[in-house]
């Protein structure tokens, strides 16, 4: 039988690519996003998902349940991140952090047990080295990769029942879209790939099913962008 899988924000960056990936793999994938995208393939399902919104993650499960009712794996991947002091950071902006990279992993997360697959199933998240390591001006970003974390530690426990696998990468800075609204002042040279995070997606999603990565940080050669 085909396996599934699921993956937040695929309409860009890094969900867009691991979403090719899978495909290519043989993995019928159901992606979800705010604004879709154009990418077409017969075993690409382009769901409308907010995900920061508990109606929105039903009626986006009640589609993808029509096709399935099993998923091999999850990419918990959708994020944003803005730059700013935190002096000018607004409480909109704050909380917007908050409920898209912390509160849509809570959402995603409880309305996806039924989905699991003893013994099968594997959850990847797409942290990043922020959310275990401090950079200056993105403190919404931190506290909600923080958060993001410690939402999924605490559940590692809470599903030990499922038997179930998760992995938890934690990238430096990647060449992606999130980076188009920062300015310059950051070199995309210091930055990892597309094509380098892949690799080590790839590898992880590849790996025998015996293994698990609980933390996998890997960034740029050129050590953390500050
Ligand atoms: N790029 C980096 O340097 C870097 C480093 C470490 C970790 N990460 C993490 O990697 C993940 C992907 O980032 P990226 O670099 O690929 O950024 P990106 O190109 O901006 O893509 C972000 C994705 O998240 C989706 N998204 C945002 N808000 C959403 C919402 N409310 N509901 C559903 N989907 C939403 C976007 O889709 P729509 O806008 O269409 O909804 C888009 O598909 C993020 O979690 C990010 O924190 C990135």
């Amino acid at each position: 039988m085909e396996k599934c899988a699921l993956v937040t924000g695929s309409s860009s960056g890094l969900g867009l690519e691991i979403t090719k990936s899978l495909i290519e793999s043989g993995y019928t994938v159901f992606g979800g996003s705010r604004s879709g995208t154009e990418f077409e393939h017969e075993n690409f399902y382009d769901v409308e998902l907010d995900i920061t919104s508990e109606e929105s993650v039903e009626e986006f499960f009640e589609t993808v349940r029509e096709y399935t009712t099993k998923l091999d794996l999850i990419v918990n991947n959708a994020g944003i991140c803005e730059m700013s002091p935190l002096s000018e950071t607004t409480l909109e902006q704050f909380e917007s952090h908050l409920a898209t990279n912390t509160i849509g992993p809570f959402l995603l997360f409880k309305h996806i047990e039924s989905f699991l697959i003893k013994n099968e199933t594997h959850i990847i998240s797409i942290l990043s080295t922020a959310a275990q390591y401090g950079y200056p001006n993105v403190s919404a970003y931190n506290a909600s990769k923080f958060g993001q974390l410690g939402l999924i530690e605490s559940l590692k426990k809470e599903w030990v029942e499922h038997k179930i696998r998760f992995t938890n990468l934690l990238p430096g800075a990647i060449d992606t879209p999130l980076w188009d609204k920062m300015g310059s002042k950051f070199s995309r040279s210091k930055m990892l790939g597309i094509s380098d995070f892949m690799s080590v997606f790839q590898f992880v999603v590849n790996a025998p099913s015996t293994i698990q990565f609980p933390e996998l940080t890997f960034l740029h050669r050129e050590g953390f962008l500050e």
